[in-house]
């Protein structure tokens, strides 16, 4: 099965700046994704990525939105229609004539995956946020105390694992560190202290 998109651009240029209301970014969110736990990441994805947009980036609230908007809806065609994963839900955002930027972020969030390269810093923190964050949270769910008390070291333990989580590709967490410029550790990091307040 293959997902690669065979393209580059996505949406029109005209479109920059349109958004989704919360609302309706929502409505899609509950409409198309049905496992509590991929709504779970999803949720934790879009946290991160408004954090990040805002601390480290220093963007206003519709900077922050466009950044959450893309790691809330970047695996919304996953669950029903898997081989159709990201195809979907681009197609589906050109048709709402949204910010281009916004399908180009959920577009290249596997280059492996869909042929599309992270070019700007939202694609590569979405990149570099998306698998690290699934690995983190299985380890919490492991925990007797979940995220309390997690620390660098007991994530960096279970990197080594081979056999935990074992379909998370450590070749592939390192490269979108290093397309986004970002130690692994700081990386990490930075996901503990932020992911766990959305463990819903
Ligand atoms: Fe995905
Ligand atoms: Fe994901």
């Amino acid at each position: 099965m293959s997902l690669l998109l065979n393209r580059n651009e996505f949406g029109n240029p005209n479109n920059i700046g349109k958004l989704l209301s919360r609302k309706d970014a929502m409505q899609l969110f509950h409409d198309w994704v049905l496992n509590p736990k991929l709504q779970v990441h999803m949720l934790q994805v879009a946290h991160l990525m408004k954090c990040w947009a805002a601390e480290k980036e220093g963007l206003d609230e519709t900077g922050q939105w466009k950044w959450e908007l893309a790691g809330l809806l970047h695996d919304a065609d996953w669950d029903q229609w898997p081989e159709l994963h990201c195809k979907k839900i681009i197609e589906h955002l050109e048709s709402l004539e949204i910010d281009p930027d916004v399908m180009h972020a959920i577009a290249s969030h596997g280059p492996n995956h869909f042929g599309v390269d992270p070019v700007n810093k939202m694609d590569k923190m979405l990149f570099a946020f998306d698998e690290l964050s699934g690995l983190i949270h299985a380890y919490s769910i492991l925990r007797p105390g979940g995220y309390e008390g997690m620390d660098l070291k007991g994530v960096k333990k279970r990197l080594k694992e081979k056999s935990f989580a074992a379909n998370v590709s450590r070749e592939e967490i390192q490269d979108a560190a290093n397309r986004a410029g970002i130690e692994l550790d700081e990386l990490i990091s930075y996901i503990i202290s932020r992911q766990a307040k959305v463990t819903e």
